[in-house]
């Protein structure tokens, strides 16, 4: 049967609530349109001049109408911010055990790497019933991520990471979009994505995707790489020693800083240390790093790539201490000081 259509297809557990939450929304609009429009209409026809109508002992106040009409929408509109309020908070929360999945949009195409180093563009295959986590950024301009299907949208920014979650719930092929104006291409800045069964994920991932023939190099194998190729570990062994404190089992730590702030190691960290190394001392250490920063985009030079820093970052992940070895005392956050501090 024909069905007209007002939304696109609900794939995700998001977009169900996000529904519900739009269409409660518009039904409450709707009602109080009409209610007031023919009470309006009612009113103007009939005390309308000339009208024979007894106009004797008319009101000019009555303290329980208003009192009604202002106490019963002021509750509704609060409910309706607290249910939204609680929607928002949950999509930014993603649960510990998601997939990771990496993003990076640059004119006019988006770029996608999976942790085993499978890379696909304009494209994105996930896995339905599992919670996946993109974590974000732009190499020029900002973009904005949005999969219609999935009710969410994010934007991609150059210079800081953006994360966006959700579980996609139904398999099928979505539109995905770049919905921020980035230039003269934005219209074709898109593409698919792919929600598949688990098993067919894993099989698609481990044959190395669709357009990789040979197997890729991980993301942390590639990571490793640069860090042996740029000579990192010269700095950052296995011990902390004076050119530079060790990586290992950093990941996701406060960090004492020289001015004695405290910096959550998180990729946000990372990223700046390896970009901008000057920003942030660590105490006990000198400003001796050089910064991997390159030139431009098209010019690396002795630099590092957004990407290059997202294989770097899961290399870092990857290095933790034997699973003996106690955990490494967290300071307490100095009250006022933030975690991390976004770079402009
Ligand atoms: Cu990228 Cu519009």
């Amino acid at each position: 049967m024909w069905r007209l259509k007002f939304a696109p297809d609900q794939a995700s557990t998001f977009a169900e609530q996000y529904d519900w939450l739009f269409w409660a929304t518009t039904a409450l609009t709707i009602f109080f349109t009409i209610v007031v429009g023919l009470l309006v209409i009612f009113f103007a026809l009939r005390f309308r001049e000339g009208k024979k109508v007894d106009r004797s002992n008319a009101h000019d106040h009555h303290l329980m109408l208003e009192l009604t009409w202002s106490i019963i929408p002021l509750i509704m509109g609060l409910g309706i911010f607290g249910w939204a309020s609680y929607l928002f908070v949950e999509t930014r929360q993603p649960p510990k055990n998601a997939l990771d999945i990496y993003v990076i949009g640059k004119q006019w195409m988006w770029h996608a790497q999976h942790s085993n180093g499978v890379r696909e563009n304009n494209m994105l295959h996930l896995p339905s019933g599992t919670p996946v986590r993109l974590t974000m950024i732009s190499q020029d301009v900002i973009h904005s991520f949005f999969i219609p299907a999935f009710r969410m949208k994010q934007d991609v920014i150059p210079g800081r990471y953006t994360q966006m979650w959700f579980t996609p719930t139904k398999p099928g092929v979505y539109n995905l979009f770049c919905t921020e104006y980035c230039g003269t291409q934005h219209s074709e800045m898109g593409g698919y994505v792919v929600v598949m069964e688990p098993s067919e994920y894993q099989e698609w991932l481990a044959n190395g995707g669709d357009n990789v023939p040979v197997k890729p190099m991980t993301m942390v194998q590639k990571g490793e790489k640069i860090f042996k190729d740029k000579a990192c570990f010269k700095c950052h062994g296995d011990q902390d020693i004076h050119e530079g404190p060790s990586l290992v089992g950093i990941y996701n730590q406060r960090r004492v800083m020289k001015d004695n702030s405290v910096r959550l190691a998180d990729d946000e960290y990372l990223r700046q240390a390896m970009y901008d190394p000057y920003a942030h001392i660590l105490k006990g250490y000198e400003n001796t790093m050089p910064s991997y920063k390159p030139k431009s985009t098209d010019d690396l030079e002795g630099g590092l790539s957004e990407e290059d820093v997202l294989n770097v970052i899961e290399y870092i992940k990857s290095l933790r201490s034997s699973p003996t070895a106690p955990a490494p005392a967290i300071p307490p956050l100095a009250t006022g000081v933030p975690p991390t501090e976004v770079p402009n």
